[in-house]
This record gives structure tokens, C-alpha cells and sequence, in this order.
């Protein structure tokens, strides 16, 4: 059970810059974001605006070019690379568009291979497995390879396999973006009840404002900054900072469902 409430994350100034064809691309402008502890955020904001680069850094599979990402006030890039490998194998998990599941071994295996890799012995690894395959709700799916599993049953593998070792925070980067909305849907449940239950923090990328809403937090990847998703929303005050927290979006949102359902309203006069 993790602790509610309190600075989990801190990310001050945080700026990426890209070196393409001998010129930059300043993807992170100086980007300021507090994520608390138990915190359920939704990340949206259009194609190339820089939400996987974001959750690259926060998942530390990328590095800033400039600023500070701070975990429980600790200096996540400060330390030796061993130290990095350390911190994202215990304290992060990743779930990824695209499920990376090893097609050559089960379910089971795969949701395991963290446990290996960390030299668990296979008897406990193969119970905790067992038991987050059975929390996502595919207890009777453990022998089957990716290959034998629906699109929504791979991505609640890669989930399983993401808490394995049960990190404090839950990164996923459109985990639900080749799935019909149904399927999304039962992905997006599965990690609210993560996020209730367990207290977990977790970010969410996601192209669905239908989806976004249901979370407690929503915000924009803007123009290099981030800021919340409605205008002024209270909800996002003290996660961006208080001069980002009135600014207007400069890039086109996606959809929200009061457009998609006058839309359709209209469609149909
Ligand atoms: N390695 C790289 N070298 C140069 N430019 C890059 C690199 N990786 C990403 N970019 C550029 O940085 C920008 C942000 O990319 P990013 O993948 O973070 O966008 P995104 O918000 O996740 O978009 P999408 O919704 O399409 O997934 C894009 O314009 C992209 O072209
Ligand atoms: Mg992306």
C-alpha cells in the first residue's frame, strides 16, 4: 500500500532538445510538473507534442538535455548508470502501445521475466505471477503465448508484467491506442482499480478524452509546457505551476466528449 498525498515526483525546468540533421528540436521547453503520490493523471496533447519523450524521461529510458527530475526529493539523475538500472527496475513499471511481449514464451512467463532477470527464485516468481495474472482478470490464460491472446489480453499481460515488481509509479504510453474502445475501456478500469485499491501512482498517455475524464488528474503536453487540460481546472492546481495553470492551449486539443456528442447530435438533425 503506498502512502496518499505528498510530492512524489518533481520535475523543474526540464527541457529536451533533439539534435536533428545539425539542428534542434526543443521538444520540452523548460517543463515544470508535480505528480503526488496515489495521483491517477491522463496525459493528452497532439501527435509529436512530446508525451512519450516525457514519459521516456520519467521512466529514465531517455535523458534530459537541462533541469531537474526529482523522486522523493532525490536527484533521479545524479547518480552512476547502475544506480539508474536500479531505480527503473524497482520503482517504475512501463506498459507500452505495443504490448513487447516475448512471443516465444506464456503469459505466465512473461509476466515473470522481471522476477528472473532479478534472480527471484522461480517458485516465488511464478506465485506472484499466478496472482497479478489472476488480478487482471486472466487466471485461466497462463499457459497461452501472445500470440494466442486477444489484443486487450496482451496489454493486461504487459500490466501484470509492469507490477511485478512493484513500482511505485506506473508509466503507460497509449496503452489502449490499438484497441476498440470497449476493450480500452476494461484496460482503463483495470488501472483506476490499480491506482484505488493499491494506491499506485499512475500516468496515463491517452488519445481518448472519453477515457482521460474518468481520472483524477488531466493535463496537456503544450507547446513544451504542461498544462491543464480545461483551462484554470482546480484539479490541476499544484501538479503544473500557477503561471501555466490559466494559460490557454496554443496547440488544437483532441476532442472532448461534449464536441463528440454535439457533433453527433448534429450529425443526426
Ligand atoms: N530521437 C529523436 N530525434 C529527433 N527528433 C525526435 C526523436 N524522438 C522524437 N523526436 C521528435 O520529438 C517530437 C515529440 O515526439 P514524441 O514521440 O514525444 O511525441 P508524442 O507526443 O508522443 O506524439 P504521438 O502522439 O504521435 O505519439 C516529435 O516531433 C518527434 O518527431
Ligand atoms: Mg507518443
Amino acid at each position: 500500500m503506498t502512502e496518499r498525498g505528498g510530492v512524489l515526483i518533481e520535475l523543474k525546468k526540464l527541457r529536451k532538445v533533439y539534435d536533428h540533421r545539425g539542428g534542434e528540436l526543443e521538444v520540452l521547453a523548460g517543463m515544470d510538473l508535480t505528480i503526488c503520490r496515489g495521483d491517477m493523471v491522463a496525459i493528452m496533447g497532439s501527435s509529436g507534442a512530446g508525451k512519450s519523450t516525457l514519459l521516456q524521461i520519467l521512466g529514465t529510458l531517455d535523458t534530459p538535455t537541462s533541469g531537474s527530475y526529482l523522486f522523493e526529493g532525490k536527484e533521479v539523475f545524479s547518480g552512476p548508470a547502475s544506480a539508474l538500472a536500479k531505480f527503473r527496475n524497482e520503482q517504475i513499471g512501463f506498459v507500452f502501445q505495443f504490448h513487447h511481449l516475448l512471443p516465444e514464451f506464456t503469459a505466465l512467463e512473461n509476466v515473470m521475466m522481471p522476477g528472473l532477470i532479478g534472480r527471484m527464485k522461480r517458485q516465488d516468481a511464478e506465485e506472484r505471477g499466478v496472482e497479478l495474472l489472476k488480478m487482471v482478470g486472466l487466471g485461466d490464460r497462463l499457459k497461452h503465448q501472445p500470440g494466442e491472446l486477444s489484443g486487450g489480453e496482451q496489454q493486461r499481460v504487459a500490466i501484470a508484467r509492469a507490477l511485478f515488481m512493484r513500482p511505485r509509479l506506473l508509466l503507460a504510453d497509449e496503452p489502449t491506442g490499438n484497441l476498440d474502445l470497449k476493450t480500452s475501456s476494461g484496460i482503463h478500469d483495470i488501472l483506476r482499480d490499480l491506482n484505488e485499491r493499491m494506491g499506485i501512482t499512475i500516468l496515463v498517455v491517452t488519445h481518448d478524452p472519453r477515457l482521460a475524464e474518468q481520472m483524477s488528474v488531466q493535463l496537456l503536453v503544450d507547446d513544451g509546457h504542461i498544462i491543464p487540460y480545461h483551462q484554470g481546472d482546480e484539479r490541476a492546481r499544484g501538479r503544473v505551476s500557477e503561471e501555466m495553470l490559466h494559460k490557454a492551449p496554443l496547440s488544437v486539443r483532441p476532442f472532448m466528449s461534449e464536441d463528440i456528442s454535439s457533433a453527433r447530435e448534429r450529425s443526426e438533425e
